[in-house]
């Protein structure tokens, strides 16, 4: 499975709610990755906290040459 974007309003950010619905998503697609932009630390840190991990840094990814990291779970192949 591809998760191709998450989001949580600013108003309602560390509350737990991007931790539950992507907990609901993994405990039914438990092989799972995804790009996350190499600076955004929220996000990098909140998957690493769900379990997945940086397989690979893909240099000047997006439109603004920023590097994307493609992070996964251990039961993606
Ligand atoms: C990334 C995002 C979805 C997190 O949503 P959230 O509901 O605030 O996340 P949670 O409250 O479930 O946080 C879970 C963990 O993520 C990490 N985290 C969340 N916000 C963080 C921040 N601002 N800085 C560092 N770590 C952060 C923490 O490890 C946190 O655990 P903790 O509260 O025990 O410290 C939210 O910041 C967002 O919508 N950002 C803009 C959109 C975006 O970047 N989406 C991801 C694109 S791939």
């Amino acid at each position: 499975m591809y998760v191709g974007g998450v989001g949580v309003l600013p108003k309602f950010r560390k509350q737990g709610i991007a931790s539950q619905l992507m907990g609901a998503v993994l405990a039914q697609y438990p092989a799972l990755w995804l790009h996350v932009r190499a600076n955004n630390v929220a996000a990098t840190e909140l998957y690493l906290k769900l379990g997945l991990h940086v397989n690979e840094r893909l240099a000047r990814f997006y439109s603004n040459n920023e590097d994307a990291l493609v992070m996964e779970t251990p039961e993606a192949v």
